[in-house]
């Protein structure tokens, strides 16, 4: 399965923050806001994922993330020069995702519940159709809106209705099998003059392959779209690794974890980190999975 990070876009609704800098590229309490979806791919078992921005922020998150390799990841970056609309990722991500599968994950996108890692997991390894997850909110109108009958089976999607059918919000992760290229190459600009994610997956529901998990009211998916709501993620974030004394998408813990790295190598990227509590933590993770300094002190 390839993956893509969507993380262009103006930002607008944060201004002036994002004047000079990506939203996705904010920090959510101790970390960038890129690290929570990257984590999700990472998770899903994703090593090959292409980081699509506008070409102002791309050598910011090349800073950030380089090739991946540090993380036993293939990060790669493409340009999206125009907002032109989600499904724009398929036509910009074409050659990245070739004849394989794909997940898409939106980069303001923080999402954080129980078992999650195995549901991406499970999820990620048998893709047929597309794979939408489902999320009950009390503003569906500013989200794509999906619609199921008594068996929880998906009826219809509509992208911001007016007046929508159910309090179900599609999320911003996405598994697609291989025609997702194909079908985002025949849709057309919307109204609002964007290449809509729901079009792709209007066409998946009328040949009857687009299927919905419920991610339930246990789980956290969390918005990051105005200054409030920003600030209440990270609060929210602080909270919870406070209390469980755990971090939260650490991109080098998931890695080890994943097997993409060792603890060595762990445990030299909390170090490059500093004395930071987020350093400390990535080094004692690497020391609970074997890393054992045996440099002469001094
Ligand atoms: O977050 C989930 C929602 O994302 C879905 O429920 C909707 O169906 C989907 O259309 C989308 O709605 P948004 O209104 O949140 O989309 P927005 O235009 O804000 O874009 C989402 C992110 O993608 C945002 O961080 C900016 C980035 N983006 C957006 C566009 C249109 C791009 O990188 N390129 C783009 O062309």
């Amino acid at each position: 399965m390839q993956g893509i990070v969507l993380a262009g876009g103006a930002g607008t609704r944060l201004h002036p923050v994002t004047l000079p800098i990506s939203k996705q590229l904010l920090p959510v309490y101790d970390k960038p806001m890129i690290y929570y979806p990257l984590s999700v791919l990472m998770l899903a078992g994703v090593r090959d994922i292409l980081l699509i921005s506008t070409p102002r922020d791309l050598p910011l998150f090349h800073r950030l993330l380089g090739d991946g390799g540090h993380l036993g990841l293939n990060l790669s970056y493409t340009a999206q020069h125009e907002p032109r609309g989600l499904a724009d990722a398929f036509l910009i991500g074409a050659d990245h995702i070739g004849d394989d599968t794909a997940a898409l994950v939106l980069g303001d996108n923080i999402f954080h519940g129980p078992n999650f890692s195995e549901l991406l997991e499970r999820t990620a390894t048998d893709v047929h159709g597309c794979v939408l997850f489902g999320y009950p909110v009390g503003d569906p109108e500013r989200y794509g809106v999906a619609i199921t009958d008594q068996w929880g089976r998906l009826t219809d999607i509509e992208e911001k209705p007016t007046h929508p059918r159910s309090n179900r919000a599609v999320t911003g992760l996405y598994f697609y099998d291989n025609d997702v290229v194909e079908i985002a190459r025949g849709i057309r600009p919307s109204a609002r003059g964007e290449l809509e994610i729901t079009d792709v997956n209007r066409v998946y529901l009328e040949r009857g392959d687009a299927r919905l998990i419920d991610l339930g009211r246990g789980f956290a998916w969390l918005d990051t779209g105005t200054h409030d709501s920003l600030l209440q993620a990270g609060q929210y974030l602080q909270t919870l690794e406070h209390r469980q004394g755990v971090r939260i998408a650490c991109l080098e813990e998931i890695a080890l974890r994943m097997g993409f790295i060792d603890a060595a190598a762990c445990h030299a990227l909390g170090e490059r980190l500093g004395a930071t509590a987020y350093g400390r933590y990535v080094m004692a993770i690497a020391a609970e999975h074997g890393y054992r300094d045996v440099r002469p002190a001094g």
